[in-house]
């Protein structure tokens, strides 16, 4: 795992887009997995001001909710053509979303697991973590070799349906970057780094990836013993 820890959560976008600027330049027509939330916003911001060029990269979303209004406000779809389409300038044609009103909602999943197969397997997927240890929609008791499927949400979206791509289909992508900035997921990244390898804590099932770049904020990094 190799860890960066910067003073605020500008410095961890400007080091998050560093990243993904050398993986996207190594490779113009890299397969990335990338995330909604406000984390990424930054990055994305960063990103789009540097002027990096995305136009041959394929990209699949991590995740979605199920029965999600692909048109309200606030949707993932709206977000994704707001900072990935229009923003990083990904060709929609080139764009993967789980489509959260599909009428087969594990035949949809099913499909995009192989659509990421046939892409070549990903070759970046760039993660968030919930305050509970989620990756994607990924929550905790997630199977180590889960594929994209559907998920019943903890914590504050308890009670509802996600789509979300597996543990193993992250754990396949060739490089990871997580990023986690602010006080809030402090427990969380502790016990991914330093705890124990367990479903109960999803973002700990990446710890054995032999490429894992972890970018934190201080405030993110509050809760990690010094070695
Ligand atoms: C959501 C998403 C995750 C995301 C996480 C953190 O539930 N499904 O993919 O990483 O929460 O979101 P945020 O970056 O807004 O804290």
């Amino acid at each position: 795992m190799d860890l960066t820890i910067t003073a605020d959560a500008a410095g961890a976008a400007l080091s998050a887009a560093d990243t993904i600027t050398e993986v996207v330049r190594a490779r113009p027509d890299a397969v990335l997995a990338l995330p909604t939330g406000s984390t990424p916003l930054p990055v994305y911001r960063e990103l789009a001001g540097r002027g990096t060029s995305f136009a041959e990269c394929t990209v699949f979303m991590l995740d979605e909710h199920l029965g999600a209004d692909p048109d309200e406000p606030g949707s993932f779809r709206v977000y994704v053509r707001e900072h990935i389409v229009d923003g990083l300038g990904v060709p929609a044609e080139n764009l993967h979303s789980l489509d959260g009103r599909a009428a087969d909602p594990d035949a949809e999943c099913a499909a995009y697991e192989e659509a990421i197969a046939r892409a070549g397997g990903l070759d970046l997927a760039v993660l968030g973590i919930g305050p509970n240890g989620h990756v994607a929609f990924n929550e905790p008791g997630s199977d180590p070799a889960s594929r994209t499927r559907v998920v019943e949400l903890a914590t504050d979206t308890a009670g509802e349906k996600g789509l979300t791509i597996g543990i193993a289909t992250i754990t396949d992508a060739r490089r990871i970057l997580l990023v986690a900035t602010g006080a809030a997921k402090a427990p969380a990244v502790a016990a991914m780094v330093q705890g124990p390898s367990t479903p109960d804590v999803p973002a700990s099932l990446l710890q054995d990836h032999p490429r894992l770049d972890l970018i934190l904020d201080q405030a993110a990094a509050a809760d990690l013993r010094r070695r």
